[in-house]
Parts: C-alpha cells; structure tokens; sequence
C-alpha cells in the first residue's frame, strides 16, 4: 500500500472539526492527519484528540514536522496570508488555503509570488470548483467568457451551527453576531463580510462567464443581515449580475447559480457548505432540450482533498495561483463596491 501523506491542519474552529477531518476521514487510506495547531491550547488538543494527531500552539512547530507533508490553512481570514507563505516556504508539498485566499490583492500577489519561488502546490478551498458538477458544466457550456446574458446566484442557508453540530460536537464556537441593520455602515459591513465570505465561493463561476475586460458596475446593493446577507445587482458588459446570500434558521437550504445565454441557460444546485452528500446538479438547457451531469458521490470537500493528494504526489501540475488572485481581486472589487453604495445610502431596504 502507498505511504499515507500526512497531513498538518492550522486553525482548528468548526470548519476543521466538521468539514476537513470529516472529509479526511473519508479519505484515510490517502492521509493521515498527524498534527493539530491552534492559537487556543485547549481548542487544538481536544481536536488532534479526536483525530489521533498531536497538538501543538505553534505554527512554526507544525511546518518543522517532517511527518507533516501537507499542510491545510483554517485559521481566521487574516491570518491566510502570512500561514500560507509560511507552508510554502517550509517546503511541504502541497497547502490548501481555506477561502478566502487572503484579505487583500497586495497579499494574494505575494503569495502567488512565493508560490511560484518554491514551487509548492496552492489550492484555496472553494470547494464548489472542485465539484465535478461544474467541471461538466464546463466542458459541456463551452466557451463560457462573455457568453452569459445573466448570471444569478442565490445562497439561503440556515447558520454554520446548524451543519455543524449535525456533523460533529463542535469545541468552542464564536459567539453570535448582533447588529444595528437602521446604520447603513452596519448594513455596508455585512455585505462586504458575506461576499468575502460565502460570495466568495461563486468568483470562480461567476468570473469565467464575465465579458473580459469590462468593469462590474454596481447597479443597486444591500446588507440584509448578520452574519452574511446581502444583495447586489451589478452590470458587466451587457451581462445583468444578480447575487443573493440570506443566512436563516431556514430549511430547506438552497445555493443555486445560473447563467443564461441566447440559446441555453446553466443551471447548478450545489450542496450547501458542510454538506458532504456527493456532488452537486447541474443542467444545460438548450431549445433542443436538457442535458444533465450524473451526480457522483464525492463532494467538493472530497474532490479539493483529492487534488491535494495528486499534487503532493506529483500526478498533477501545480495550478496557476493567478487564476485564485483574479478571483480574489474580483471578489474584493464587489465587496467594496457594493460596501460604498450601501453606506452612501443608495441602497433600498
Ligand atoms: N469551505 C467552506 O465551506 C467554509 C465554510 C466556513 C468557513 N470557511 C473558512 O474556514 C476558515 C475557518 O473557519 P472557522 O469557522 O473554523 O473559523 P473560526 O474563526 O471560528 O475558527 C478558527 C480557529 O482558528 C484559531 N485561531 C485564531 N488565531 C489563530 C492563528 N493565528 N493561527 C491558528 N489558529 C488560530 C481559533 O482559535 C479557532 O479555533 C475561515 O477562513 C473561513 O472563511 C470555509
């Protein structure tokens, strides 16, 4: 049997507990996750616990560890910059970056910049570009740049703590988000944070129909709610752009993306963050008809770990890290522009 890659995790909150080490757990003939690290003792050894890994409060302990070969970023966003030049630089041999890359262009360039340097595999952990739902969406759509008319995303989610206490017992949670949704800087904030991060995982599908080179012009926006709710009709091109996020104590959730075309419309149903239920739906309707990818049983979560494991072993090149800093400075160029419109009071509640 081939060696297990081990693997490293930094940050050790609930998407490590009841994303990652649920979708390790699937693959453990591949990995075998071997250290632990939080910035909260606790927190990082009652996770490696469960996990059978050790524990450690250092970073720079974790990427010295010659058993860790992999090493997966989940700390807060602010910290995704600085941890993963860090793995890089420590020479692992492949780093998953949970999303979003960074929180600045200036920092995804320069880690794209050491990315090159060293050569080591980067993945950012949108996992929805992952699904083999989007890659036949693809491959099936054809040329996708400039050919949508419309592009609409539309997420309805219940909070993270519903996913993830059906998932796993969660150890230590951030509190609740309370909010003055009457202060349009509120609202401004809440829209920025949802786009940076769960619009954030739409960039990659929503940049690849963009007519290239035409500037998103934001037509009319709103924070709905905490902790990620918004709302934002832009316009690139001639293409209409509609993004929605709502988070409520809702079922049954929802997180759709479509694009239409003179003759055909995408329509995708991913599954909701957390969800590892195999992949996502897709469809391409035609006038002739409708044609739809056969679901499979790996989820995105599985698929990008997958990756991980093909990259470390050398079976795949290592992906062009400016494909994630243009999804980036997209995603940024939204979040702020929709953040100015919203709190100079030209968005409608
Ligand atoms: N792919 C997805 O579906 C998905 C879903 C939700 C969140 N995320 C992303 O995953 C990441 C983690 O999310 P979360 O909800 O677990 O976050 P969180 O903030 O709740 O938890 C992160 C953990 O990191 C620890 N931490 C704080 N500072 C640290 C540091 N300097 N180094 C290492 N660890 C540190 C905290 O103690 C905490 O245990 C975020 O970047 C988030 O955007 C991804």
């Amino acid at each position: 049997m081939p060696q297990k890659l081990g693997v490293g995790i930094i940050g050790a909150g609930p998407v490590t507990q009841a994303i990652h080490l649920p979708a390790l757990a699937r693959l453990a003939e591949r990995f075998e996750v071997r250290e632990i690290m939080d910035a909260d003792a606790g927190v990082a050894e009652a996770v490696a616990r469960r996990a059978g890994a050790r524990a450690t409060g250092s970073v720079e302990a974790l990427l010295a560890n010659p058993d860790v070969d992999v090493v997966a970023i989940c700390s807060p966003h602010r910290f995704h910059a600085e941890q993963t030049i860090a793995a890089c630089r420590a020479g692992k041999k492949a780093v998953l970056c949970e999303k979003p890359l960074t929180l600045s262009v200036a920092e995804a360039e320069a880690v794209a910049e050491v990315q090159r340097e060293t050569g080591v595999p980067v993945i950012v952990g949108t996992m929805h570009t992952f699904d083999a739902a989007w890659k036949w969406a693809r491959e099936s759509w054809g040329e996708t740049a400039g050919s949508a008319h419309a592009i609409r995303s539309s997420i309805i989610l219940p909070p993270n703590a519903r996913f993830e206490d059906f998932a796993t017992e969660v150890v230590a949670r951030p509190a609740d988000v309370e909010a003055d949704l009457s202060d349009a800087a509120v609202r401004a904030q809440i829209a920025h944070l949802g786009l940076m991060a769960v619009g954030i995982h739409n960039m990659p599908h929503l940049r690849s129909f963009l007519p290239p080179g035409e500037p998103v012009r934001i037509l009319d926006a709103e924070g709905l709610q905490p902790p990620f709710g918004y709302r934002v009709l832009a316009q690139a091109g001639e293409c209409r752009i509609d993004l929605r996020c709502l988070m409520y104590g809702t079922w049954k959730p929802s997180w759709i993306f479509e694009a239409y075309g003179t003759d055909r419309r995408l329509h995708i149903d991913f599954t909701p963050s957390y969800v590892q239920a195999g992949s996502a739906s897709a469809s391409i309707s035609t006038p002739r008809g409708t044609t739809s990818n056969a679901p499979t049983s790996q989820n995105g979560y599985v698929e990008e770990w997958d990756d991980l494991a093909r990259l470390a072993l050398g079976e795949l090149p290592a992906p062009d890290l400016s494909v994630a800093v243009e999804d980036l400075r997209l995603a940024m160029s939204l979040a702020d522009a929709t953040a100015e419109f919203i709190s100079k009071g030209a968005g409608q509640r």
